[in-house]
């Protein structure tokens, strides 16, 4: 699904760097499963009108996966992706890259490093439900990079909370102050449109079925409301009125700060409200700016081509083991064939196979600019984090490790194979594929593997036996939360009970706990000990 080629017409853009990123707008969805994510995506993707057919496409990609998505035969056998990569279709006159974040029973920690590559999320929370624990696990990352955040208050054309209790909600779990700019006209369960908060119209809408096209909408004015709409029209000009009050007033600057997020109620389902949320993106969305490199220095959007690494996609393709690391895009134009160089390494990278991927879908992409997301082939040694530029060096800030919440013990089941199972597991930490956690004295003779899901383990006993040769048995353990220590703690630690030390390859100490409870006892216990809590860990509540 190439649909930046539709928007740009040519091939070759003349623009400068930075008037192309000025187009774009890179944004990654947040929420808890059956919020409907997917049915906003999709939607997206009807107004953007990027879908010939009528909406359902995305859904059906499911449907299809297995028999399209062929790239590993885990996911076959699941019946679910375990890729994630974006979307990229044109909006007014600008560029959407829709980043996709993995969904429930896929999650995993490239759910999370793909908020590393967005500049925004919308976050949908479900009108009945409210701020539920993965939008907060989400969130939580949001919060460390200062990501500014859109609300989408799903599903109001079904029974829900009140109005007022969700942005209670959202301000008391989440902190941001809420600005709603649409309110809904009529309560969950009931919904005749929502006013503009910024120009005081209603815009009323009609349903469709299933939201299969766009929902027709109609611009009423103030008085005809009144007698159409009745008692919910005066509802809603007296709630609209308590805000105004309050001073809930969209603020770009705080919204863009990450101090605020303007809200939006609809229903993805019916596509009201829909447009009002894509014109959101693109009127409050910021477009991707200079980016601060490790040494202090700032990457100008003109400056030469440069870009980081989020996610790196092993195994494709079984027949030919390869190997696609995703890059966003941060400066300068890039231009399929160009010969870029691989931070780390220093080594030369040719790009002549650069793809947009889409799930299993992948087209060559000739050219792309700060904000846009692409596939590099063949990236046997580009990691997460790793930056590639051109001509002139620079490296971006490392992509944190995030909080694992699952662990378990790794053993090779053939003795005979340990050397493979060894290259392996340090292959796939080096990935970021799992956290592998060693003890000082077990060494690789018995590894904890890490995971913030369960599926990364399915992924990585899938390439141990398939592709490293070394099948492995995995044992649970009974830790459940992970904290970074450092030497002199964790030696005072050594003889705890409920504790356990272990290492990473990078250097890092950490100490494993068997419960929440039992970790704040012992710090409460022993104010002295340095346990440094990890990103997105513990809101889940
Ligand atoms: P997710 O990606 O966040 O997991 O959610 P998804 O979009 O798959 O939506 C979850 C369920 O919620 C789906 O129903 C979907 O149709 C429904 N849904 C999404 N948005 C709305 C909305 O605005 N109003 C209502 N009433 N329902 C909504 P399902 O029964 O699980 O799937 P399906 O049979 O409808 O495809």
């Amino acid at each position: 699904m190439r649909l930046g080629a539709a928007l740009t017409g040519t091939l070759h853009t003349m623009a400068s760097p930075a008037a192309e990123a000025s187009r774009r707008r890179t944004f990654a969805i947040i929420s808890h499963p059956d919020a409907g994510k997917t049915t906003l995506t999709e939607k997206f993707l009807l107004y953007g009108g990027a879908l010939t057919n009528e909406a359902g496409a995305v859904k059906a990609r499911s449907g299809r996966r297995s028999a399209t998505s062929d790239w590993m035969a885990l996911e076959q056998q699941r019946g679910i992706s375990i890729t994630s990569t974006v979307l990229q279709f044109p909006y007014r006159d600008c560029v959407v890259n829709l980043l996709d974040t993995p969904g429930h029973r896929d999650f995993s920690e490239d759910t999370y490093r793909v908020l590393a590559a967005a500049d925004a999320a919308v976050m949908v929370l479900d009108a009945a439900k409210g701020i539920e624990p993965q939008t907060l696990k989400l969130f939580d990352v949001c919060r460390q990079r200062d990501l500014p955040l859109l609300t989408f208050i799903n599903k109001w054309d079904r029974p829900g909370l009140d109005a007022f209790e969700l942005i209670d909600q959202i301000e008391k779990q989440i902190g941001l102050v809420v600005t709603p700019v649409t309110w809904p006209v009529g309560i969950a369960g009931d919904f005749r449109g929502v006013i503009d908060r910024r120009d005081g119209l209603f815009t009323r809408f009609t349903r469709v079925a299933r939201g299969a096209t766009e929902a027709p909408e109609e611009i009423v004015s103030p008085d005809q409301a009144a007698i159409d709409e009745g008692p919910a029209w005066n509802t809603a000009l007296d709630e609209i009125s308590l805000l105004d009050e309050v001073g809930a007033d969209l603020d770009i600057e705080l919204f863009q700060g990450a101090q605020s997020t303007p809200a939006f109620f609809g229903s993805a389902l019916t596509n009201f409200g829909v447009r009002k949320l894509l014109d959101a993106v693109i009127d409050l969305v910021p477009s991707p700016s200079a980016r601060p490199a490790t040494d202090g220095g700032i990457r100008q959007l003109d400056d030469p081509f440069s870009g980081f690494v989020f996610k790196v996609q092993a195994n494709m393709d079984p027949s030919h083991r390869d190997r696609i690391a995703f890059l966003r895009v941060c400066s300068g134009k890039f231009e399929r064939g160009m010969v870029i160089t691989h931070g780390t390494t220093g080594k030369p990278f040719a790009t002549k196979y650069a793809h947009q991927v889409f799930g299993s879908e992948r087209e060559t992409i000739d050219e792309a600019f700060p904000g846009d997301v692409i596939g590099l082939v063949n990236a046997t040694e580009v990691r997460v984090g790793d930056t590639l530029w051109l001509d002139t060096a620079v490296e971006f800030p490392a992509i944190p490790s995030f909080a694992p919440e699952y662990f378990s013990v790794a053993r090779v089941r053939d003795t005979g194979r340990f050397k493979q199972f060894r290259r392996g597991i340090a292959q796939l930490d080096e990935e970021g594929v799992v956290q592998v956690l060693r003890d000082a004295e077990l060494g690789d003779q018995a590894p904890v593997l890490a995971a913030v899901g369960p599926m990364q383990f399915d992924v990585a006993v899938y390439r141990l036996e398939n592709e490293f040769g070394a099948p492995v048995e995995l044992s649970p353990t009974n830790y459940k939360v992970a904290r970074r220590t450092n030497a002199e703690s964790a030696l005072a630690m050594r003889g705890m009970r409920g504790v356990r030390i272990l290492h990473r390859a990078d250097g890092t100490v950490m100490a494993l706990f068997e419960s929440q409870y039992w970790l704040e006892r012992l710090e409460a216990d022993n104010p002295d000990l340095i346990l440094e809590r990890l990103v997105a860990e513990g809101s889940a509540g």
